[in-house]
């Protein structure tokens, strides 16, 4: 009895051990999060509506980044990741390691504490590749890279375009990142072409849904072709 008393006490003291780290680790998060991020990025994490910049923040309570992916924009910069301005800075420089996970917790837990689920429920609902399907992926994901996203991501996946070039001189100016450097993964950039840059936390909806004209083999194939043939960045 003693000793199933004693476990029992030793089960509880590690449950609160680690839920008083969570604790300190949320505190430090929004300490960070309320100081610098706040102003651009909104109290909910909507987003604050008035700032007057190039590119929007985006909405943090609708990012698909997993908690690990946004600690790497955030630590670097989302320049670093493909953005095309240099908007979102590195904070590296400003907060160390430990600080720059704890926003990204807060961030999570705070704004999108469900991010997981609805990731994987779009993924569970989409189409499945069949062996058939397998074999022509990579030829049917350039064709559309090269009939579609190439005329704002460029045909390297680069971000330039004469597209761009010429959206810049008049009201209209996109800002498509650039391929080669993002973090997303292969089911991220399906889904993110799927249901376009809006759905996910984006202020404009520059980077339009494709799921009216491809079906899911289709956005899965052009998705692969992106991983596989455009990106040249090693995580
Ligand atoms: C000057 C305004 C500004 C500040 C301050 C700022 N951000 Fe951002 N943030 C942005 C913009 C703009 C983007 C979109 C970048 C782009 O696409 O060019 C962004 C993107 C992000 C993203 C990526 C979201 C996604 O779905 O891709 C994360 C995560 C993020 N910010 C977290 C933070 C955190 C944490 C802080 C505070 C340490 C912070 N930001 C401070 C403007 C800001
Ligand atoms: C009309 C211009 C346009 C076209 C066409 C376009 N995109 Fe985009 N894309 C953008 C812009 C602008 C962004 C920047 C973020 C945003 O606005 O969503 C972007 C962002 C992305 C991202 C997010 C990258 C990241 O690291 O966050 C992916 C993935 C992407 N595009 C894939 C595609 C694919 C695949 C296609 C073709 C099926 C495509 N895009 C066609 C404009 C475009």
């Amino acid at each position: 009895m003693k000793r199933v008393i004693g476990t029992l006490v030793l089960v509880s003291l590690s449950l609160y051990g680690s839920s008083h780290k969570e604790d300190e680790r949320y505190r430090i998060g929004k300490a960070v999060y309320e100081e610098t991020c706040i102003s651009c990025h909104g109290v909910d994490g909507n987003t604050n509506p008035n700032m007057q910049l190039v590119v929007k923040p985006r909405k943090l309570s609708k990012t698909i980044l997993t908690q690990e992916q946004s600690v790497k924009i955030i630590s670097e910069g989302a320049h670093y990741w493909g953005a095309h301005a240099d908007i979102m800075p590195a904070w590296k420089y400003v907060y160390d390691k430990e600080q720059i996970e704890a926003v990204a917790y807060f961030i999570a837990k705070e704004f999108n504490a469900n991010r997981d689920e609805r990731v994987q429920k779009l993924l569970d609902e989409s189409q499945k590749v069949t062996q058939n399907d397998k074999k022509n992926m990579l030829k049917v994901g350039e064709k559309i890279f090269k009939r579609n996203c190439s005329l704002c991501h460029g045909i390297t996946g680069n971000g330039k375009s004469e597209y761009v070039e010429k959206s810049k001189s008049s009201n209209i100016f996109i800002y498509p990142y650039n391929l080669t450097r993002t973090l997303l993964t292969q089911e991220q950039i399906f889904l993110y072409a799927k249901f376009g840059g809006h759905y996910w936390g984006t202020y404009k909806d520059d980077m339009p849904t494709w799921k009216k004209k491809y079906n899911d083999i289709k956005l899965k194939s052009v998705a692969k072709y992106v991983k596989e043939k455009i990106v040249q960045i090693k995580e």
